[in-house]
């Protein structure tokens, strides 16, 4: 298979890296040549990045100088790990990418939409997703999955987005749903609420639809 771009995209706690995980694990049975990154943190500079981005006390940063960072970390993540894997045949998984930035940033933040996106496009290095999977499901649901599975883990510095109000993640989300139905076609957009099992089954016939045989 010639290399591919599949990002994962979704409020927090909507399940995106437990797929990811499970689509890893289908790929490693069949033996297809994969890497698995995300944003922030996808390079030395990027966890440096994620450090500051999601730091609690990172609410200080302004809505502008956060897109920047993000951006950072992007331009450095797409030269330096995704355009090479990709170059090497690998199928990559991203866990967020510029649709992130601009549901975030963009919808969420209240940045005009057009700075978001020239800053994005300038980011992006003209690299777009193959597929783009976006896990959808009520903010109020996510949350309350974020807060078990970080009380489980004892995060303290998973992200700082937890502590929005509920308004934050529904803007988000209708960003994505605004930015998935102005691109139809490179969005496979999923139920959160599904079993992850299901979700993956889902992802595995995309990819097998889209692209052929995966092996
Ligand atoms: N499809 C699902 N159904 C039920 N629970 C799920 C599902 N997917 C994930 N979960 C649970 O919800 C929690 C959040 O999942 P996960 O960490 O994968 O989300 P995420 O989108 O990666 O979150 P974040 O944006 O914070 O990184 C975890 O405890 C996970 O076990
Ligand atoms: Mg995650």
């Amino acid at each position: 298979m010639k290399g591919i771009l599949v990002t994962f995209e979704g409020i927090e706690g909507s399940g995106k890296s437990t797929l990811i995980t499970l689509v890893s694990d289908a790929f490693k049975q069949i033996g297809v040549e994969q890497f698995v990154t995300r944003e922030p943190g996808g390079t030395d500079l990027g966890k440096s990045l994620r450090k500051v981005l999601l730091a609690p006390q990172g609410a200080d940063i302004t809505p502008l100088a956060e897109l920047f960072l993000y951006a950072a970390d992007r331009t450095q993540h797409i030269n330096e790990v995704l355009l090479p894997a990709i170059k090497a045949g690998k199928a990559v998984l991203c866990d967020r990418f510029s649709d992130a930035t601009e549901a975030y940033q963009g919808y969420g933040r209240g940045i005009p939409l057009k700075i978001v996106k020239a800053v994005i496009d300038q980011a992006r290095e003209g690299l777009i997703p193959d597929l783009t999977v976006l896990l959808d499901l009520p903010p109020a649901k996510s949350l309350v999955r974020v807060r078990k599975r970080n009380i489980r883990n004892s995060l303290t510095d998973e992200t700082r987005f937890d502590d929005e109000e509920l308004a934050f993640h529904e803007r988000v989300r209708e960003g994505y749903l605004a930015i998935s139905g102005r691109e139809p076609e490179r969005f496979l957009i999923l139920d959160g609420m599904a079993s992850p099992d299901d979700l993956a089954r889902k992802v595995m016939e995309e990819l097998e639809n889209r692209f052929g045989p995966l092996k």
